[in-house]
């Protein structure tokens, strides 16, 4: 008897130091895509609005896009058109067209998948300093087909149609260049590094899971731990301790361990 409580409580303790304790998000409704990074929560919801969180407002940006991304190397969008913009002096700049998804996440460069799945980077030189619509595109197209692709500190991941996950690492923010991706064990249906290099994703019946272990010399970690939700999930990005989620249901919440 003495011994099965012990086990209990081992297994309590246990349960309690990987819980995250989420909070619903008031104020924001059906979200279709949420980005975390240096501090600063960017948004959109299902009608193309995108949004910029001030204290616990969601303060509504101009335009019209269904996907945006904030981190080091500035705000971006994509709209409904499959144009890329840019977010300069509260308006959005045409940068290149025939994007789908977009990645700010990186050491200054921008990463993203075409229409067809093509992933491609920009690097640092062609982006940071871009102040409007550029006639000259700078992309470099990545090995490989993706539909949805996020950078940090340790590298850039990626999921691809079959939600079967890749990971890059190391790519060069002068040039882009890269090693190619390896193949990482699991299956997610959309996948987000944080500014740090943790590494969040969810699979497509809505859970989500955190990749252990990843460290300068592994960045491909070490497996994958499941983050307990009440309801399945459609979209996750962490940073600076927070985990937001978006529910199938249109619900945004904030978690912290
Ligand atoms: C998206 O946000 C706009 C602006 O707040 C709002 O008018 C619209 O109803 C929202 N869409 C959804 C589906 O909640």
């Amino acid at each position: 008897m003495r011994a099965t409580a012990a086990v209990l409580l081992v297994l309590c303790l246990l349960a309690i130091s990987h819980a995250w304790d989420c909070q619903t998000v008031v104020d924001i409704y059906n979200l279709m895509q949420i980005d975390a990074g240096l501090g600063q929560v960017v948004a959109t919801n299902t009608s193309q609005i995108p949004f910029y969180l001030v204290g616990d407002k969601w303060i509504p940006l101009p335009g019209s896009l269904r996907h945006i991304t904030i981190g080091p190397a500035g705000i971006w969008g994509v709209n409904s058109g499959n144009i890329i913009f840019k977010y300069v002096a509260g308006n959005w700049q045409q940068y290149a067209i025939g994007v789908k998804q977009v990645d700010a996440g990186g050491a200054e460069f921008i990463v993203g998948a075409n229409m067809d799945n093509t992933p491609f980077c920009v690097k640092s030189s062609a982006i940071v300093g871009i102040m409007g619509q550029d006639t000259h595109y700078h992309g470099t197209r990545l090995p490989g087909s993706v539909k949805y692709l996020s950078c940090g500190h340790f590298g850039c991941w990626a999921v691809n149609n079959n939600d079967e996950i890749f990971l890059m690492s190391n790519v060069n923010k002068d040039t882009c260049q890269n090693k190619g991706w390896s193949h990482i064990d699991g299956k997610l249906s959309m996948i987000e590094v944080a500014t740090d290099g943790s590494v969040f994703g969810v699979t497509s019946d809505g859970q989500v899971y955190t990749r252990d272990g990843i460290t300068a010399s592994k960045p491909e970690g070490t497996g994958w731990s499941i983050v307990p939700m009440y309801m399945p999930m459609t979209h996750v990005t962490y940073d600076l301790g927070r985990l937001w989620v978006v529910s199938k249901s249109g619900v945004t919440m904030v978690c912290k361990r």
